[in-house]
């Protein structure tokens, strides 16, 4: 069987990711990448497999109807796997209303595309790559379940929500095959350094200060990019219709505890000192509206579709802080342009700096 898939996002960290696996895995799928190279895009990233037959990049916005459009009729998309966002919720509680465009906006207008193009057919596939933050914050011994009512918190996170709202609204109204899911917090290679775990890891890397947020007891849910892949292959090919699922790999950390782990694995990696790394940490103001705790139920997953993550967090963790050791010209690529303006308006003050 051909398919022809769109992936949006492709070019970014777990759409990158995606686009190797499913080219690795499915030589008979055409690959279709379509995605807007932002600060978060990176053809870099998939460089390794960018000269495979079965592969397509296409540079577009996804609020463009006419290039999205252009794009459905060119290649015969058949299946939609859309991960094309603005992701880092710091951006979003400074600029929100670029995340409405793209969330919000660009999903709606890929959706209306799919309709038009699709007419009814009950072949095809819309797959929205949402997150676990739609659900708020949760309690401890409480966890996301897929019955979870929306409760977003941030201006990310509604946007999200948002964009799933309309996924299921057009599966609705119009008959649009969709399928969803709410990941859990990724880590891995490629990872964009403004997130936590790959900005620190940079920070320890120049000896800066490691800007800990509040206290450090916020509480998020880790998942291995790769793990995440292998979640959306699966829900791509056995989820049902018109269901959600919930992506996780039960592996809750308080940041704090998190973060002192770090500093011992980069200690020694970059044979320094014991408690080097440690000595960066800095308390600074929290992020405003901090969701306190995430944490998934992925039992669905796991008993309907038989996917569970294939690596500890520890063996995960340390492949990625190798990998960004061994990948230092790539974070120094990826943190020209712009990148120096976002942190010094993300942490100057923060850092009385
Ligand atoms: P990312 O920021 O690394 O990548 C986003 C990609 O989308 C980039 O390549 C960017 O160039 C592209 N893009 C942005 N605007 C675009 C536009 N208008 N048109 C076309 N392309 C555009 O994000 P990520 O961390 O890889 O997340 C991917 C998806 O997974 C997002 O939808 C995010 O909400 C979701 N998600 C992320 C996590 C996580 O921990 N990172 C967890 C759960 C779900
Ligand atoms: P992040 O990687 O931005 O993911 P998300 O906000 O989507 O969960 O942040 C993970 C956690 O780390 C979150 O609780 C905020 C915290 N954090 C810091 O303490 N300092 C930082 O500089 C960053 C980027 C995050």
């Amino acid at each position: 069987m051909q398919k022809n898939i769109l992936i949006t996002g492709g070019a970014g960290f777990i759409g990158s990711h995606l686009v190797r696996h499913m080219l690795q895995s499915y030589p008979d799928y055409h690959i279709i990448n379509m995605d807007l190279l932002t600060y978060a895009g990176n053809l870099e990233n998939l460089k390794d497999v960018e000269d495979k037959p079965n592969y397509t990049f296409v540079k577009a916005d996804i609020c463009d109807a006419a290039a999205v459009q252009a794009i459905f009729e060119k290649y015969q998309i058949d299946s939609v796997i859309h991960l094309a966002a603005e992701s880092h919720v710091d951006r979003s509680i400074s600029n929100p209303l670029e995340f409405v465009t793209t969330n919000v906006i660009g999903t709606v207008t890929l959706l209306n595309v799919a309709k038009s193009q699709w007419k009814g057919r009950d072949d095809v596939r819309f797959y929205h790559v949402s997150t676990d933050e739609v659900y708020g914050s949760v309690y401890d011994g409480e966890f996301f379940l897929e019955t979870t009512p929306y409760d977003p918190q941030s201006p990310y996170s509604a946007s999200k929500a948002s964009s799933d709202h309309f996924v299921r609204a057009y599966g609705n109204t119009y008959k649009l095959p969709f399928v969803i899911s709410n990941c859990s917090n990724n880590y891995g290679s490629f990872q964009f350094p403004e997130k936590l775990i790959p900005l620190f890891i940079s920070n320890i890397v120049n000896e800066k200060p490691l800007p800990v947020y509040g206290q450090g007891i916020n509480v998020r849910d880790w998942l291995w990019v790769v793990d995440h892949a292998r979640a959306i292959d699966v829900i791509f090919h056995k989820g049902k219709n018109g269901e959600t699922y919930n992506i996780g790999g039960k592996n809750e950390w308080r940041n704090i505890d998190l973060i002192r782990v770090m500093c011992r694995i980069m200690d020694q990696k970059l044979n320094r000192p014991e408690g080097s790394a440690e000595k960066l940490i800095t308390y600074v103001t929290d992020r405003a509206g901090h969701d306190l705790r995430y944490a998934i139920d992925p039992t669905k997953l796991e008993n309907e579709l038989g996917w569970e993550p294939s690596l500890q967090f520890e063996e995960g963790l340390e492949k990625t802080i190798d990998w960004y050791l061994a990948n230092q010209a790539w974070v120094s690529r990826v943190q020209s342009g712009d990148y120096q303006k976002y942190y010094a308006a993300q942490y100057g003050e923060r850092l009385g700096s």
